[in-house]
């Protein structure tokens, strides 16, 4: 939240009512002190979606969406963050500071973003006038609405094309090269980096072009396909081509299916199949598992049929098993020999193409009949090296029923159970919710009561004692009372809005969702007693430097005296 001050984001929250922003939307039916409804953001007959009134937060049991009005928005009405917070503001009658707005994208990126959009309007004016680069899409079979969706274009033949266009002066040709269009020479000299091929333009999460492919119309001429290199908006690892149409095109995305080209992507589009996405001739990264789960609860991955798609399919396999959260499904399909999913859907028609899906693996058995290839698992030595081979990556999977049903089914096939045993293991059951961490620590606890009703941390007394103590979660935790000693009445949505886009986010929203026992009451002493037993900690952990210093070198007068003092704390606070 950096772009716009926060003190804004916070009154315009405190403004804005979480439940007639979604009812307006979506019926809501009052239960209890929430709201429910059918999800907007996943398929569903019963009311998994809550929304918060005290909160001000909604929330899906199903699918695990949630967020703030601002979130809502974003993902509802599909809006620019942006365009959310004035959407808000104007309901709630707010001036939108402009100056900031103005101020936080940098000028820099915004002139980049510009040479970027200009370059594809330049492509898709040639595409226009060139008989040979539209006679081969035509050959392709891509017709003029999808041209126009994916804004497909065409970079002229020549060195300088582009340069000539675009480059009118030293600024320009400056930023055109930061935005990776030009090669350069060893003398220096730069030139246009794509001649003579198909451009399809990449777009970013909001539809701004960020990079190119260029696909060459004659297959000898150099690699089939050249992408644009990393640039400051562009990190390939971190992109999925062709996710802002299905963004577009779907008010709601069920199932995200992940290909490996630009015209598969764009084949699938053409014949109905709006829900494709391709990583850009990299393997699927971490970054992209995130991005697809985000997006979606059931992700297909879509390969060839031979060697290398068998190796691309388990790599892809293991980007996604640390995210298989419940709810989310992994599925695996591989194509006959010489084929992609571009020359099926021409085939077999989107129907065709969906009958596969359907047929397509799920990661479960992908998982263990790959594992089991080249074991025999007619012998105890197999059964114990396959057992041995999925115990690290089963441990990957988050705590959940997924990860349970895995490990059952590694038990049922080794007869070797994978650790750790399961019976001591699940405590009860709303441990799942906590995330990682199997025991709630001080701080934690500390930290979910603060969530859950804000001012309770105006009982917290300052200076904060605990400061000091060595524990993760500590400067966090008083991050948060500090943001809500200035912003008395800040609800739990509009605190979670401070963390936006940081790391710890969704920590947070997992402890804000959670169903915390009791009220607020009963928050507070728990919150009061977590506070005490910090301070109890940092005394303890203050007293064991001082003892370990003694030991080590002795104590000088003054350390004497602190040490005195807070054994007489120590002693009377018992
Ligand atoms: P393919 O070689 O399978 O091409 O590359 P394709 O998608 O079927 O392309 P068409 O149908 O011949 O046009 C798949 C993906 O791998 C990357 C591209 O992202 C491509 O879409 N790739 C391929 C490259 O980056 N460079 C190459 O030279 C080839
Ligand atoms: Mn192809």
């Amino acid at each position: 939240m950096a772009r716009i001050p926060d003190a804004f984001i916070d009154d315009l929250l405190a403004r804005t009512d979480i439940v007639e922003v979604v009812g307006a939307r979506v019926p809501l039916k009052k239960q209890g002190k929430e709201y429910a409804a059918r999800c907007p953001f996943h398929d569903e007959r019963s009311a998994s979606f809550t929304v918060s009134p005290t909160k001000q937060f909604y929330h899906c049991f199903g699918c695990g969406a949630h967020g703030t009005a601002i979130s809502f928005l974003i993902n509802y009405d599909r809006l620019e963050f942006l365009d959310a917070v004035d959407e808000l503001a104007r309901r709630a009658g707010m001036e939108v500071p402009r100056e900031a707005v103005q101020h936080q994208q940098n000028q820099d990126s915004r002139d980049l973003y510009a040479v970027l959009d200009a370059s594809a309007r330049f492509f898709q004016r040639q595409l226009a006038g060139s008989d040979k680069a539209r006679a081969y899409l035509e050959a392709r079979g891509v017709d003029e609405a999808t041209r126009t969706l994916f804004g497909i274009g065409y970079a002229p033949d020549g060195y300088s094309a582009l340069k000539d266009a675009l480059g009118s002066d030293a600024r320009r040709i400056q930023l055109l090269e930061r935005g990776g269009m030009f090669s350069r020479n060893e003398r220096g000299h730069v030139y246009d980096k794509f001649r003579d091929r198909v451009m399809f333009p990449i777009a970013d999460r909001r539809g701004r072009t960020i990079a190119f492919g260029g696909r060459v119309l004659d297959k000898q001429d150099g690699p089939k396909y050249l992408n644009s290199p990393e640039t400051p908006l562009f990190h390939k690892g971190r992109e999925l081509y062709g996710l802002w149409q299905v963004r577009q095109v779907n008010q709601k995305i069920d199932r995200l299916v992940v290909v490996e080209g630009y015209m598969d992507v764009v084949s699938l589009f053409q014949f109905g199949v709006t829900c494709a996405v391709a990583t850009l001739g990299t393997a699927t990264t971490p970054d992209h598992a995130e991005l697809l789960f985000r997006n979606a609860a059931d992700v297909y991955f879509c390969f060839d049929g031979d060697a290398a798609g068998q190796r691309a399919g388990w790599r892809a396999l293991e980007s996604v098993l640390p995210r298989m959260k419940d709810g989310r499904q992994a599925l695996f399909l591989f194509l006959p020999n010489g084929e992609d999913p571009d020359s099926i859907v021409r085939k077999e028609g989107a129907e065709g193409f969906a009958a596969r899906l359907a047929q397509a693996t799920p990661l479960s058995q992908f998982f263990f009949d790959e594992l089991s290839k080249e074991i025999n698992l007619g012998t105890l030595d197999g059964k114990a090296r396959l057992a041995e081979k999925a115990k690290p990556l089963l441990a990957q999977i988050p705590d959940g029923a997924f990860g349970d049903l895995m490990r059952a089914q590694l038990t049922r096939i080794t007869g070797v159970g994978a650790n750790p045993p399961p019976a001591p293991r699940r405590v009860p059951p709303r441990s799942t919710a906590r995330g990682p961490q199997q025991r709630p620590s001080l701080v934690r606890s500390a930290i979910v009561r603060v969530l859950h009703a804000p001012s309770l941390a105006l009982d917290v007394p300052t200076p904060y004692t605990f400061a000091g103590l060595r524990q993760p979660g500590v400067e966090l935790l008083i991050e948060l009372l500090d943001i809500i000693r200035t912003r008395p009445d800040i609800t739990p949505g509009a605190l979670l809005e401070h963390f936006a886009e940081r790391e710890e986010l969704p920590a947070l929203q997992q402890l804000m969702i959670q169903d915390l026992p009791g009220e607020e009451p009963a928050w507070r002493q728990e919150l009061h007693d977590a506070v005490i037993q910090l301070e109890k900690q940092t005394l303890q952990q203050r007293l064991d430097q001082l003892l370990a210093k003694q030991r080590a070198q002795g104590l000088d007068e003054t350390d004497k005296y602190e040490l005195r003092e807070l054994l007489k704390i120590r002693a009377g606070g018992h």
